[in-house]
């Protein structure tokens, strides 16, 4: 094998002898400081970056792209400019973060991955496509898809967790959520992987630290997303921040050219993170913003993100030799390419009268309310406390996160977007018109260290935070939440994390439940009323306590617009959850990072030498990674390979049965995994590699079948030095999680 494993050259092609004849007439037309212009994309807000007004800039053919900015009459405004007064008249690219939503919020991506059907990701982004394309957005920075094994890490809530299986399905369906067919398809957007790569393995779990991955893990766990994004049709990358093996991501010549564009051969454009290129100084690897700006360029990095280093030394390095304008020129081809194909030389402009009628549509909340409910993981079910009655009377609904707007939506939403999430509160409320629900909020929950982007906002909308609760407020919060409990039949608690405990900039050390959101569910628990806890939040939570003690636990995460109609649903039966942990939960955020897929060792459970992991604790699981429960109950059997033995190249064909044995219909996640037992390399105790979400009425079995051939068996061998298939036996199981136990063999041979 070589080392183009999985990498089909399928993927859309971006250049036509029609796209690059017309790529070349624009190239003769541009003087070399309107091609590092379109190499270089300026941030919107004025005064947040410093130098000209973007007006400016644009009008002498300084900027081929625009961020940061969210207002239809200003990018038709700057577009004017750019096509009627620039130079060359090239149109601008405006970009965006467009992570889970514009207008209508959807669940996290690490929450729709915990639908295991991407089509959920893949609806939803389309929909956020056709809302930010109605604002004049054409590129999303999205979809974040880098593999994070370590919670505390707070971008996890980005991405789609731990598995490049699951996380490479998640990522091809995002990228055609967003951009559609083509390029270009009406109403979609320009798509953009991120962060390349290897942002998620930060030391620590610290966001921005440095990375260190061996070539085995880049290419068997972290790369796979991209490929699939890039097999999908992605048209552009964003390189990471981080140093990776001590060269930063955004210089890094081996990532971005030998791999994405030889090995890959990647059409598209790279995009620097914000202010990466700058900070090559910063970090320690450039000599100064010139030197930068030539590694960078010299890496194959085709535009520089808001740090302007391109625009101050781009054109000298070329006038003193230092880089050939051909090679300026190589940068900039794919940059017009894409633009062209978006359409923009034709259609420059938004329409601004469409806008409030697409934000508006109904079918887009009503989405979002089935996306919510297809993410929802059931942790726990003791005595099948859920669903409830709907003809309960007395409700209490308790906790910070129970009524608020903004925890519900979650992390990441565009620039001035103003939260209307439908609360928990208030979906329940819904649910129960004619009975007495009560509410209280207990203590405020907030992070030790303010977000950067708090300060960020508070300097943009002028209005400051409230101040901090004081401890006395704080435990008068507390009573009156248990004495609101004492007064109900039934305790719904919502705790969890506010928007901002997750994200960039938003790593945690510990995983427990921040501020005294434990010691409030105790003291709930205490009166032996029935709880049940809807945790909302960005990354697993080491939950131990409640998960002993609360009899009924549902993993809501920061569910969106709807999210709180889509818990009610859950809470009281209208939907029987079926979502899977894309991620194992911990039992302490010191035991991160904590995955599934990890080698065997020379002592492994049950050998004379095992002995647990830490003396002070059991290092296993809290919740495995694909748990999760439903209102029915699941078995499986008959798990077969179509035959024993295969050969190296050939695809066995596996089959596994799946009964609804409950007495409600509901859903369940056929997942299958395998074990290499040995080869050229040792290979993890277990991989995904086929996943099915099914829905079974009562007493219905299903017969799911997966395909194990080269790329579900080969992987990049270290010993090897390139993509190898070995003569193996293999274990399989097939089941409802990564701890399922039917199991098949197959052997592969010579
Ligand atoms: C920094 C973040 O790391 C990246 O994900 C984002 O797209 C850019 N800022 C632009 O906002």
């Amino acid at each position: 094998m070589n080392n183009s494993h999985n990498v089909e050259t399928n993927a859309p092609r971006l250049f036509d002898a029609d796209i690059a004849a017309q790529v070349e007439k624009l190239l003769e037309r541009m003087s070399l400081e309107e091609k590092i212009g379109q190499l270089t994309q300026i941030g919107g807000i004025s005064g947040f970056v410093p130098g000209p007004e973007p007006e400016e800039i644009v009008r002498r053919g300084g900027a081929g792209s625009v961020l940061w900015l969210n207002d239809p009459k200003r990018f038709n405004a700057l577009q004017k400019i750019a096509v009627e007064e620039s130079p060359s008249k090239i149109p601008l690219l405006f970009a965006l973060d467009v992570i889970h939503g514009y207008r209508t919020i959807f669940p996290t991506p690490l929450a729709m991955a915990a639908s295991w059907d991407p089509d959920v990701p893949e609806r939803a982004q389309a929909i956020a496509a056709r809302e930010a394309r109605a604002a004049g957005i054409h590129w999303t920075f999205a979809p974040m898809i880098d593999i994070a094994r370590d919670a505390r890490w707070g971008r996890i809530v980005e991405g789609a967790g731990e598995d490049p299986y699951l996380g490479a399905a998640m990522a091809a369906a995002q990228v055609r959520g967003f951009q559609g067919e083509s390029l270009g398809a009406p109403d979609r957007m320009l798509a953009c992987a991120k962060h390349f790569a290897g942002y998620g393995a930060a030391d620590g779990g610290r966001d921005y630290d440095p990375v260190y991955l061996p070539e085995t893990l880049l290419r068997n766990v972290y790369f796979p997303p991209f490929q699939a994004a890039l097999k999908a049709g992605v048209g552009t990358f964003m390189s990471a921040y981080m140093d990776l093996n001590n060269v930063p991501a955004s210089a890094n010549r081996w990532l971005l050219h030998d791999v994405l564009r030889e090995e890959w051969g990647f059409e598209g454009f790279v995009v620097s993170d914000a202010f990466a290129v700058a900070n090559l100084v910063t970090q320690g690897f450039a000599y100064n913003a010139r030197d930068a700006a030539l590694r960078a360029l010299r890496a194959g990095l085709n535009m520089d993100m808001a740090s302007a280093t391109y625009l101050q030394h781009g054109a000298e390095l070329v006038r003193s030799g230092a880089i050939a304008e051909a090679d300026i020129d190589a940068l900039v081809r794919p940059i017009l390419a894409i633009k062209i194909r978006m359409g923009l030389f034709e259609n420059p402009y938004v329409d601004e009268s469409r806008l409030e009628e697409i934000l508006s549509r109904p079918e887009h909340r009503e989405e979002a309310r089935r996306a919510a409910q297809r993410c929802m993981v059931l942790l726990r079910n003791e005595g099948n406390l859920l669903p409830l009655s709907k003809s309960l009377q007395n409700v209490a609904v308790i906790g910070p996160v129970a009524d608020s707007m903004e925890a519900l939506e979650g992390p990441w939403l565009v620039f001035g977007h103003q939260p209307a999430a439908v609360t928990i509160l208030q979906g329940i409320r819904e649910k129960l018109p004619h009975a007495h629900v009560t509410h209280a909020s207990g203590p405020e929950i907030r992070r030790d260290y303010p977000s950067p982007f708090d300060a960020l906002m508070e300097t943009f909308s002028g209005a400051p935070r409230p101040a901090p609760q004081t401890p006395e407020e704080a435990e008068a919060a507390f009573q009156a939440a248990v004495e609101t409990a004492r007064n109900a039949d039934v305790v719904i608690m919502a705790l969890g994390e506010t928007a901002n405990m997750s994200g960039e900039a938003a790593s945690r050390a510990s995983l427990d439940l921040p501020g005294r959101q434990e010691e409030l569910l105790k003291a709930v628990v205490a009166l032996g009323k029935p709880v049940a806890l809807v945790l909302v939040n960005g990354r697993p939570l080491s939950i131990n306590w409640a998960a002993e003690h609360v009899p009924a636990i549902l993993e809501a995460w920061h569910p969106g617009s709807e999210g709180g109609r889509a818990v009610a649903d859950v809470l009281f039966g209208d939907v029987n959850p079926g979502g899977k942990l894309p991620v194992t939960f911990p039992r302490a955020g010191s035991h991160e990072p904590l995955y599934y897929a990890r080698n065997i060792t020379h002592a492994p459970e049950g050998s004379r030498m095992y002995s647990a992991r830490y003396w002070d604790g059991p290092p296993t699981p809290l919740f495995p990674f694909g748990y999760g429960l439903s209102y029915t109950t699941f078995a499986f059997d008959n798990l077969t390979v179509n035959k024993p033995e295969i050969k190296v190249g050939e695809v066995a064909i596996v089959t596994v049965n799946v009964t609804n044995t409950g007495s409600v219909a509901g859903d369940e996640v056929v997942q299958l995994y395998i074990h290499q037992r040995a080869g050229s390399d040792s290979r993890p105790m277990r991989e995904l590699k086929g996943f099915k979400r099914v829905t079974l009425e009562p007493g219905e079995t299903k017969t799911v079948t997966f395909h194990l051939g080269p790329d579900e068996l080969g992987y990049w061998s270290t010993s090897a030095g390139e993509w190898v298939q070995d003569a193996a036996t293999f274990d399989l199981w097939a089941g409802g999680d990564s701890q399922a136990s039917l199991h098949a063999e197959l052997r592969v041979m010579e």
